[in-house]
């Protein structure tokens, strides 16, 4: 795994964020879950990252190690994450707090979660700026009104006197941006910041997503289970499959030459004009594993058309295939061809 590490797109230099080897498994009644599993990923200065992978595959667990939000209790967390070379997991009291916000941000699906609702809008941006830059009200309240004229929300002098509750979901959301926004962080984590949203506001906020992150240089790792949105929003793809990312690259390579056989099968979700959470059946015939009863192999080969003996026993290491483009799969060799791992076209439709 090394090696791959060293043919990575991102020299460790200029990664402002370095995760290694990460593994996360939460304990509990019953037998230990294994959300993560040796995740490593990198993100560079100004960078956009899309994780992508179907519902459970661990997206949100890896975010949320990054602001280390996991129950020190019930989780154990192995691996190493460092944001600007710093090791996050040695953080402590003011250390962490100041890290949360001001280095690195979030934006989650639901803003409602993120916002208090006893709070007006311009209140709740005007404590998290005090809180980390210790400016006066007055300034602070000024930050709140540049940040909503930021994220575009019409008439923000009177929106800053709003309720969370008081606003429709396209602006909550846009609220959130801004409160994400507001301490100036250099790294924006976004958890599927569109999903709950109808389509067409979806598509604004993608845009102002953009936007901002150009606009202020922030490097970006957005999650999402839809390969349009990476498409449209990212400069290079993480695909994860059962808590392990099995593919990555930038957008052009992944989405022109997949070669991960799950890769593949979502492509051809999207070639039938499917989302990989509607109402269609899904073009990858069977479900994912259960994270507590790991196969030993390959998380992938149970659903797998290419899957060999070696899969079903042996967890595949990455292969480099050049230009930051990597594949965890025994059959990458074989998978030039990606019409050999799309699933029969009969059971596309069920
Ligand atoms: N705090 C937790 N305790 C136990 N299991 C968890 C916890 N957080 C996440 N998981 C499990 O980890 C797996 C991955 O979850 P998640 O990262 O939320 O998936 P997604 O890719 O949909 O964001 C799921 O099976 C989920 O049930
Ligand atoms: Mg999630």
């Amino acid at each position: 795994m090394t090696q791959a590490l060293a043919t990575h797109a991102v020299k460790p230099d200029e990664a402002v964020l370095a995760i290694r080897g990460l593994t996360v498994t939460f304990g509990g009644a019953g037998k230990p879950v294994r959300a993560l599993d040796g995740v490593d990923l990198s993100l560079a200065k100004g960078e956009v990252v899309a994780l992508l992978g179907e519902s459970g595959s661990g997206k949100s667990v890896t975010l949320r190690s990054i602001l280390r939000l996991h129950p020190p209790k019930r989780s154990r967390i192995d691996g190493t994450i460092h944001v600007e070379g710093i090791d996050v997991t040695s953080l402590q009291g003011r250390a962490l707090e100041a890290f949360r916000g001001k280095t690195v941000s979030m934006v989650f699906q639901e803003p409602m979660l993120a916002m208090d609702p006893v709070y007006t809008v311009g209140r709740q941006i005007t404590e998290a700026v005090r809180k980390h830059e210790g400016v006066s009200e007055s300034v602070a309240r000024a930050r709140a009104l540049e940040m909503l004229t930021l994220v575009r929300i019409p008439s923000p002098e009177r929106r800053l006197q709003a309720y969370p509750h008081e606003m429709s979901g396209g602006m909550r959301q846009r609220a959130m941006i801004a409160l994400a926004l507001a301490s100036k962080p250099r790294i924006l984590l976004a958890d599927e910041p569109t999903t709950a949203l109808d389509a067409t506001v979806q598509v604004q906020i993608l845009l102002l997503l953009r936007e901002l992150q150009r606009e202020l240089g922030l490097s970006m790792i957005f999650v999402t289970h839809d390969i349009s949105v990476a498409v449209e929003v990212a400069d290079r793809i993480a695909v994860m499959y059962a808590g392990r990312i099995v593919e990555t690259g930038s957008v052009r390579d992944v989405i022109r030459s997949p070669r991960h056989p799950y890769t593949i099968g979502l492509l051809s979700t999207r070639a039938h004009g499917g989302r990989l959470e509607g109402h269609r059946l899904p073009a990858i015939p069977g479900s994912p594993p259960d994270l507590a009863n790991l196969p030993p192999g390959c998380a992938f080969a149970p659903r797998c058309t290419l899957a060999m003996d070696l899969c079903r026993t042996t967890v595949p290491e990455a292969v480099a295939l050049g230009g930051g483009h990597l594949v965890r799969c025994h059959r990458t060799a074989d998978t030039v061809d990606r019409r050999a791992a799309m699933p029969p076209a009969t059971t596309a439709g069920g």
